[in-house]
């Protein structure tokens, strides 16, 4: 009888982490997106973020913490206790750029972060407000080169997708040193482009779509091999004379290294699922944005991205930035 009871305790105990394990998650997590609201990593993580809400069975808040072009927000998240309730939304920027111009970066996105996936792939376009000289992207090029100094360029940080995207434009026109604005997103640097405070940008298609269908900007082209379904009278940077000119943003979701594997591969299906939700996968494709491909929204998938992106903006942005 006493060893059956000391049996049936050995049992209970091993369940107990078993147990403990499948309740995960037990409240709401926090989902930290790196930027102001109503930019594009804000708009792509508050559509995934409510859809994986359903999935999980707890709410995922989204918070915004500005700053540093995006790594104040990702150091944040990852200096986390890794347990599953804080995760990230961050992007070609913060986990590809951000090594190669911050030496002192508190957070290793190659080797010290463990990835969830990609939640979408944003095309970058060349926008400028409504009234900027220029008509199309070949006098756009010839009056930047021609006054460099008469033009100010709005970005979201030093290591952001804007700032990055348009410092490899700058260094292919010749132009490194032009004025630039910063601003802790670009949702706040396109109401100053809206409001013509600011001259041209270099922006992801998800937050600029609308506004150039309402016609308060206007978009030189679109820096992708194809034209956009989203903007099909978007030129390509091809077709408009800058073929040089070619790079795939995007945004995706990590978690502290650490981060137990029963929380991530949670997390890896709450995206999946809100990734093949109709709902969600409409609005993101009326904005522009692309559906990162089954084997993208894995952890391995997503990391290999981050990888093959940071190998090829290091030297790029190295030889840019000089
Ligand atoms: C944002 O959400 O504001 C952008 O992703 C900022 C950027 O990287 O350009």
């Amino acid at each position: 009888m006493k060893k059956l009871a000391l049996g049936v305790v050995a049992a209970l105990a091993l369940a107990i982490p078993a147990q403990a394990q499948t309740k995960y998650p037990e409240r709401p997590i926090t989902m930290i997106v790196p930027f102001a609201a109503g930019g594009p990593t804000d708009i792509i993580a508050r559509l995934v973020g409510e859809n994986m809400s359903k999935t999980l069975g707890q709410q995922v808040v989204v918070e915004n913490v500005a700053g540093a072009g995006g790594t104040t927000g990702i150091t944040r998240a990852l200096t986390s206790a890794p347990d599953g309730y804080t995760i990230a939304m961050g992007h070609l920027g913060t986990f590809s750029a951000a090594p190669a111009t911050y030496p002192g970066l508190k957070y290793d996105p190659i080797n010290g972060m463990q990835p969830i996936g990609l939640a979408g792939g944003t095309p970058i376009l060349i926008v400028a407000k409504k009234d900027l000289a220029p008509k199309n992207l070949k006098e756009f090029v010839a009056f930047v080169k021609a006054n460099p100094d008469k033009l100010n360029e709005a970005h979201a940080g030093v290591g952001s997708v804007s700032w990055t995207t348009c410092t490899l434009l700058k260094g292919q026109l010749g132009v490194p040193k032009l004025n630039s604005v910063a601003y802790r997103g670009t949702g706040p640097a396109l109401n100053d482009l809206v409001s013509g405070q600011v001259d041209f940008m270099c922006d992801q298609i998800v937050s600029v779509s609308e506004q150039i269908k309402a016609g308060t900007i206007k978009a030189y082209a679109i820096a992708s091999a194809e034209r956009s379904p989203a903007l099909p009278d978007i030129p390509t940077t091809k077709e408009a004379g800058l073929p040089e000119y070619q790079i795939e943003a995007w945004n995706g979701l990590t978690a502290p290294k650490g981060t137990p594997k029963e929380a991530i591969d949670k997390l890896v299906d709450a995206l999946d699922k809100a990734l093949k939700d109709e709902t969600v996968k409409k609005r993101l494709l009326d904005l522009g944005a692309v559906i990162p491909s089954a084997e993208e929204r894995t952890p391995a998938g997503f990391a290999a991205l981050i990888k093959r992106d940071a190998d090829k903006l290091a030297p790029v942005l190295a030889a840019a930035t000089k």
